[in-house]
């Protein structure tokens, strides 16, 4: 299956700089005080642009034109630690500002419904383009690419032509359609786009933002791709998870998720979803599959990590007993409980099905913890671990 890898605006220009299609790479910084600096560095006026993996950063106010250096640090103070669609902004692009003229948009995607290649192109860019689509979707070109025959300068010159760039500008787009195919092909890219892709004043054709996917089964092929998450750390808690051995993805709700069975997890997320409807919209906080081996320190770094996570209110625990027996996995709650001592403060809602069901619901009844509560079935797990979650 597809898994890509997202790049983030700075890290998408740096690779259309490595294949000549015209960018400016600006200064990525932190810190407000680091902008400050870096617009002193490239003088006159800058753009301050939050760097996260989500579309409309603009409208959301992440992206400021500053004047002077001070602008660029009162910006950047203001947009570091905002949040977009979810996502926390940390780290900003200041680049020099070069008022479009025009804004285009233009993109090379894998097309996966008819197995293909397609181009989009639009000389109404700069806006969505899903917009555009609506309104006048005459104005969206889209433009099959032969994946044997890919982007020649015939098939540049159609594009161009079909899209009707201004005739002014029709060789350099040409040009620049040839390098950002070259990017998809060569970088083993799924998404290539451009939006605006500006005409500046003097007629200058530029790419003034960037929006890159990268395959991530081509990974082998790229030493350099690596380099792009490690910049762009992720989830802390995911990282720590990940330390540890765990398959634990942090997802945006207030409901811990532990489960043994990547299948069992995926149908606890969707009975919690369910049940939070009728507790206030709570939501699974995580997918966490302890797999088969649930003994007491495997189940203590799932708790550790799962109530690590400042969202969760309530914690549910699902277990199916089946090689590693209910009893064992009562054990392990019992004893991740001792390991973690005060630091687990949320309560646990615990529900235990299948081998030696019942030694297992006596061992939790005999510990008696006053965080832990035991739910015969599913949905009622479910239902009380929302409730906690909502209180
Ligand atoms: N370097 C720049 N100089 C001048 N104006 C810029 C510059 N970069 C961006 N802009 C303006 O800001 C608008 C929004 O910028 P950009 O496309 O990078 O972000 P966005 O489209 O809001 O975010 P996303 O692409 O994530 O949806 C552009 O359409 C353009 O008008
Ligand atoms: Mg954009």
């Amino acid at each position: 299956m597809g898994k890509t890898v997202d790049l983030m605006e700075y890290q998408a220009k740096e690779l259309f700089a490595k294949h000549g299609v015209t960018t400016t790479l600006g200064v990525v910084v932190e810190t407000a005080d680091e902008a400050k600096a870096a617009a002193e560095q490239l003088g006159g006026v800058t753009v301050v642009k939050a760097q996260v993996k989500a579309g409309g950063r603009g409208k959301a106010g992440g992206v400021k034109l500053a004047k002077t250096a001070d602008e660029a640090f009162e910006h950047a103070s203001n947009i570091l630690g905002m949040e977009i669609k979810g996502l926390t902004v940390n780290r900003v692009l200041v680049t020099p500002a070069t008022p479009p003229v025009e804004e285009y948009y233009f993109s090379f995607l894998l097309d996966r419904s008819n197995r293909s290649y397609l181009c989009i192109a639009s000389v109404e860019g700069g806006v969505e383009i899903e917009e555009v689509a609506k309104t006048n979707p005459d104005a969206v070109r889209q433009i099959p690419i032969n994946a044997l025959e890919g982007v020649t300068a015939e098939k540049a010159a159609f594009i161009v032509d079909d899209a009707k760039f201004p005739a002014e500008l029709r060789d350099q787009a040409i040009e620049m359609v040839q390098k950002l195919w070259e990017v998809f092909i060569e970088e083993d890219a799924t998404l290539v786009e451009v939006n605006p892709l500006a005409r500046l004043e003097g007629d200058k054709l530029e790419a003034l933002d960037g929006k890159v996917s990268l395959d991530e089964n081509a990974e082998f092929r790229h030493e350099d791709h690596a380099s792009f998450e490690i910049r762009e750390e992720a989830d802390p808690l995911e990282s720590k998870a990940k330390d540890k051995g765990l398959n634990y993805v942090k997802l945006d709700g207030e409901i811990g998720i532990i489960g043994n069975g990547a299948g069992l997890v995926m149908s606890t997320l969707d009975v919690v979803a369910y049940a939070g409807e009728n507790h206030g919209g709570v939501k699974p906080a995580n997918f966490l599959d302890i797999g088969g081996g649930a003994n007491a320190q495997v189940m203590a770094d799932g708790l550790d990590v799962i109530l690590n996570d400042p969202q969760v209110k309530s914690v549910f625990v699902n277990v199916f007993g089946g090689i590693t027996a209910c009893d064992e996995v009562a054990n392990g709650i019992v004893g991740a409980l001792g390991i973690l001592g005060d630091a687990a403060t949320k309560p646990l809602v615990v529900r235990l099905d299948g081998n030696n069901v019942e030694e297992g619901r006596r061992i939790l009844n005999e510990a008696n913890h006053p965080l832990v509560t035991l739910v015969e079935t599913m949905d009622g797990a479910a239902d009380k671990a929302a409730e906690l979650a909502n209180a």
